[in-house]
């Protein structure tokens, strides 16, 4: 871990003050040592470069552990599934035992082997466009960065996104995941590719971080979110450490898409599976956001195993679908409350509350002169009104009441936004 980011850190379950007892250390960083909080007393270390910032309150999930063990375990007690998956022609293999293939290769620490497989495996696994939507958002996100401040990027993974910025910026980054595993892979990897030197890792919990509030300029995730179980409140704590912006590529499932829908009900995260959740997720927790790069994409289920029985790839999707790719770049908005509070001074504005806010004041405005008011309204308004008074349907009201005259809608706007200043 380069020694710069000990300023920006502090510890993950109380945010006090750590006190720093570096056992091994080189001119730019730390090797061994510990953190110790000087309030709660709890102890992280870095072993070998890599900060462990772990907190024991979380639970974890951590597939890359079990993932590469098991797979080992199960190649060395099943010798003749191991010599087909080897001895097989590559062009034979279909796209999850190539997979598979590649990261027995991955495990064996050899890199160049194994990037080449998995190039060519993704290419068998996913759809043209996944990967062209995928991939033009990870461009989006390195000509959107900012400076020359390091980059700390969120549950990291393999890190697709971190290899681009490494090998196409002169920044430097911070890969992190709750995964120890994955992080020691990484530094190996990185090593290999010699992409290393501007590369520190560091483990901890998106839910629960180590860095100091309003600490980081540049903050990205790459499809993170959307694969922490039981997210929480995690992008509100990523609001607390950020100083000015968050870019998070992101796919969406369609509100209408409802089998989908069910399968990211299952998994306890429905919070970033549509736009619109997604909008209101981010919103309710400090962010101003801007959805950019859309490009929708067809993708289908990814294979299953033809050699290892059960083993498949990705559990989404479970039939053909389009999903949006695009990237949230979400900047924080200085306090929230005062958005709640800042007076209004056009009906348009009223994008800025919260729909549970809104819907306390609307209950003293008539049903009829709601529905007048949207039907001057852009069609974000209307959507906030519509899930501000859901017990409203505004089609059938719309149909009853017919035309109105622009005068008298702009008179109902004035008069709601007098009643909402006054309740603020
Ligand atoms: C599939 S990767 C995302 C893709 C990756 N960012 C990339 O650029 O290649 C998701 C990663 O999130 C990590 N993860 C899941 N829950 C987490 C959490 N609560 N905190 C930190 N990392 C988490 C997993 O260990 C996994 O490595």
């Amino acid at each position: 871990m380069h020694k710069q980011y000990i300023k920006m850190l502090v510890c993950p379950s109380c945010h006090k003050e750590l006190e720093w007892h570096i056992q091994e250390e080189n001119e730019e960083r730390i090797i061994n040592g510990k953190a110790c909080c000087s309030s709660c007393n709890s102890e992280y270390e870095v072993k070998d470069e890599i900060g462990v910032f772990l907190t024991s309150e979380l639970s974890r999930n951590d597939l890359w552990d079990q993932g590469e063990s098991a797979l080992e375990k199960f190649f060395n007690e099943n010798t003749e599934i191991y010599n087909k998956l080897m001895n097989t022609p590559e062009e034979e293999l279909n796209g999850a035992d190539y997979w598979y293939k590649a990261t027995y290769f991955e495990m064996r620490r050899d890199f160049a082997t194994s990037s080449k497989m998995f190039k060519n495996a993704f290419k068998k696994i996913y759809t043209e466009d996944y990967i062209n939507g995928w991939d033009s958002q990870m461009d989006f996100v390195i000509k959107n960065l900012q400076g020359e401040e390091p980059i700390i990027d969120i549950a990291t993974g393999k890190g697709y996104l971190v290899e681009k910025i490494l090998t196409e910026t002169k920044n430097y980054v911070v890969v992190t995941d709750f995964s120890p595993t994955i992080l020691l892979r990484n530094k190996e990897y990185y090593r290999a590719k010699g992409l290393y030197q501007r590369l520190s890792l560091i483990a901890f919990d998106a839910r629960k971080t180590p860095f100091r509030g309003n600490s980081i300029v540049n903050l990205t995730s790459n499809m993170g979110l959307q694969n922490i179980d039981q997210p929480g409140d995690v992008v509100k704590e990523l609001n607390r450490i950020t100083k000015d912006k968050f870019m998070a590529v992101m796919f969406f499932i369609d509100k209408e898409d409802k089998k989908h829908m069910d399968l990211f009900k299952e998994c306890g995260n429905t919070a970033y599976a549509t736009k619109e959740n997604a909008i209101e997720t981010f919103k309710n927790s400090g962010w101003q956001i801007e959805i950019c790069n859309s490009f929708l994409a067809n993708i289908k289920p990814t294979p299953e195993s033809e050699i290892i029985e059960g083993a498949g790839i990705d559990g989404f999707p479970i039939e053909d679908t389009e999903v949006e790719f695009c990237v949230i770049k979400a900047r924080k908005q200085e306090n929230l409350e005062p958005s709640v509070c800042k007076k209004i001074s056009s009906f348009e504005e009223i994008i800025n509350f919260e729909a549970s806010k809104l819907r306390e004041i609307l209950a003293e405005v008539s049903k009829i002169d709601i529905v007048k008011a949207s039907m001057g309204a852009s069609p974000q308004v209307n959507q906030l009104l519509r899930d501000a008074v859901e017990d409203i349907d505004f089609n059938k009201e719309r149909t009853e009441i017919g035309s109105v005259r622009i005068a008298e809608v702009e008179n109902i706007h004035d008069k709601m936004v007098a009643l909402i200043n006054s309740r603020l």
